[in-house]
């Protein structure tokens, strides 16, 4: 194994959005529908998406990673009750385990690239600092969330160009010259002139022809899709459109639109309870809304009904070209 496994990570800078409860939604869901689904915490030093899931105190976390005493490495899934979707926690509370090197964020994402599953969901801290990207851009498909509030669209603009300047920057690791140019987390370096995709290539057609091609294609195999959490309105739904459009126009991102999540106390409420919503009741409106976007991430139609205290799943596969009439 394991290059083909699906690895969904869900980002979007600003803290406090939704990120863990949608990864966590998505993941039951997925689950339910019949993949086997891995959940991975990856905010250390503020996890707490074992308490989203109703797990109290996980049995492993942020240091069985590193602990060589840990062979089997398989032994950090933990079980989480839902059939099909096993958790490996971050947890472990360690003041300054935010702080990690580049090398312990690289032993994190070998674990997750060797572990088997047929999609593993990454849920990410807040922030744009390069320990959250990186995880990010291992995965093969990106979720970004914002909230209709202008503080997170901007929030999210950040964080979607600092993964695409990421990208572009390991790119070019051999040509010291262009990753100068791009990475700005060195401000004495860095061409702040170059803060658009359009003003990069400038650069480049100016200075750097022939790696041009190249950076067309970082740019355009960077399809992100968009999930717009707590609407309230019908004005809220605006906001996905906005932040596609800001994307296109600066960055030159082709995102699609995943879908949205109403503003419902029954999110909340999930949350003190320590039962996930789609679990909790799987006919309301937040849940409908997580289907689509479970729906638009897997080319499935999801329905998930409960009865008798049971959760029931009807799938259908939405075919791809070629046969529709
Ligand atoms: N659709 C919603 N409706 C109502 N409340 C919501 C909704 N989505 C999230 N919340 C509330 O927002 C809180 C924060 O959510 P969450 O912990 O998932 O954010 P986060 O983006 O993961 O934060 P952090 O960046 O700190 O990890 C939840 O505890 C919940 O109360
Ligand atoms: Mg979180």
């Amino acid at each position: 194994m394991t290059s083909q496994v699906n690895i969904i990570a869900v980002g979007g800078g600003k803290g406090g959005i939704g990120k863990s409860v949608v990864c966590t939604n998505l993941a039951i869901g997925m689950a339910l529908s019949g993949q086997k689904v891995i959940l991975m915490d990856t905010d250390f030093g503020a996890s707490n998406l074992h308490a989203l899931l109703g797990i109290n105190n996980p049995v492993h976390g942020f240091q069985d990673f590193f602990n060589e005493d840990i062979s089997n490495k398989q032994s950090l899934l933990i079980d989480t009750g839902i059939s099909n979707l096993k958790f490996v926690s971050g947890a472990g509370d360690n003041p300054g385990s935010a702080n990690i090197d580049s090398d312990k964020i690289n032993t994190v994402i070998s674990f997750i690239k060797n572990l088997e599953a047929d999609t593993i969901l990454l849920d990410l801290g807040p922030g744009t600092n390069y320990n959250v990207i990186d995880f990010f851009n291992i995965s093969t498909q990106n979720v970004v969330l914002t909230t209709p509030e202008m503080t997170s669209v901007m929030k999210t603009f950040s964080f979607i160009r600092s993964a695409l300047f990421r990208r572009i920057s390991l790119a070019f690791q051999d040509t010291p010259e262009i990753q100068k140019m791009v990475d700005h987390s060195n401000p004495t370096h860095a061409d702040i002139e170059t803060y658009t995709t359009g003003l990069l290539r400038d650069r480049f057609v100016e200075e750097f022809p022939d790696h041009l091609e190249q950076l067309n294609n970082i740019i355009k195999d960077f399809t992100p899709g968009l999930v717009v959490n707590r609407v309230r309105s019908k004005k809220d739904l605006m906001t996905g459109d906005n932040l596609l459009k800001l994307i296109k126009k600066f960055l030159e991102v082709e995102a699609t639109y995943l879908g949205y999540i109403i503003e419902s106390d029954r999110v909340r409420d999930s949350v003190d309870e320590m039962i996930p919503f789609l679990i909790k009741d799987p006919q309301s409106k937040p849940s409908e809304n997580l289907q689509q976007i479970i729906g638009a991430l897997t080319n499935t139609d999801l329905q998930f009904v409960k009865r008798d205290g049971r959760i029931f799943v009807s799938k259908q596969v939405r075919l791809s070209s070629g046969w529709e009439v």
